[in-house]
């Protein structure tokens, strides 16, 4: 499989990209990729980047491991501070869909990534757990229209092994989620059936 991932340096991007470039071929996009740069919350640069992957050959899956959200706690978020989450892992996900499909070969998938915070939300996380939650239901919403075409699903894990250090003590009580079983619910997604799934990884095993 031709498989793209956005955010793929990223700490969940590059362990997603590890496991798929043993038996496919992955495409890194980011912000900072030179060959394959993309700003999700710019809808003009995820238009060009679909334009370029459709020239050069569509893909059979789109991953996207990034997007970004205010953390704050409600009583200092301004609305600015919402709109950085609305248009960057929200709009900018629903894009990469809305854009995405044209550079995908019939039967792709595209797998979105939210988190645990839109079921089980920590201390200043309004804005973060709200995208993820509009996420879950964007995703449920729109594989009812894909008409046997493109799978789209969305992968939710808990605070993941390798950002333990930074994070851990806004997780309290949350169980870390090694590395390898978030990699998991990527592949249930591109290399299985699913479609319209929330992809929930909240336990350890
Ligand atoms: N870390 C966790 O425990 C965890 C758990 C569940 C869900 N998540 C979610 O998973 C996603 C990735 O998290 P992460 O921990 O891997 O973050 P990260 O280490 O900061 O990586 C994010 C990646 O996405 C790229 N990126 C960021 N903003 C972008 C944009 N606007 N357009 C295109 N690329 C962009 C970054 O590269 P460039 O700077 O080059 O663009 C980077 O490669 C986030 O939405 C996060 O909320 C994280």
């Amino acid at each position: 499989m031709k498989i793209l991932v956005i955010g793929g340096n990223g700490t969940i991007g590059k362990r997603i990209v590890e496991h798929f470039s043993t038996n496919h071929q992955v495409l890194v996009a980011g912000r900072s990729s030179k060959k394959y740069p993309i700003d999700i919350a710019d809808t003009r640069s995820i238009k060009r980047l679909f334009k370029q992957i459709k020239k050069e050959g569509k893909v059979d899956a789109i991953i996207c491991a990034a997007g970004e959200a205010k953390w704050a706690p409600f009583k200092d978020l301004s609305e600015a501070d919402f709109h950085i989450g609305l248009r960057s892992k929200l709009m900018g996900q629903v894009n990469v869909v809305r854009y995405g499909r044209k550079a995908l070969r019939k039967k792709g998938s595209i797998t979105l990534t939210t988190g645990v915070l839109a079921d089980d939300p920590v201390y200043q996380t309004t804005s973060a757990a709200m995208v993820n939650g509009g996420i879950h239901s964007f995703v449920q919403a729109v594989a009812l229209e894909m008409k046997k075409q493109h799978r789209v699903n969305v992968v939710s894990s808990g605070l993941v092994m390798d950002t333990l250090d930074k994070y851990e003590s806004y997780f309290p009580g949350h169980p870390p989620i090694p590395m390898a079983r978030m990699v998991l619910g990527y592949v249930r997604s591109v290399l299985g059936r699913v479609n319209g799934e929330v992809i929930r990884i909240y336990e350890a095993a």
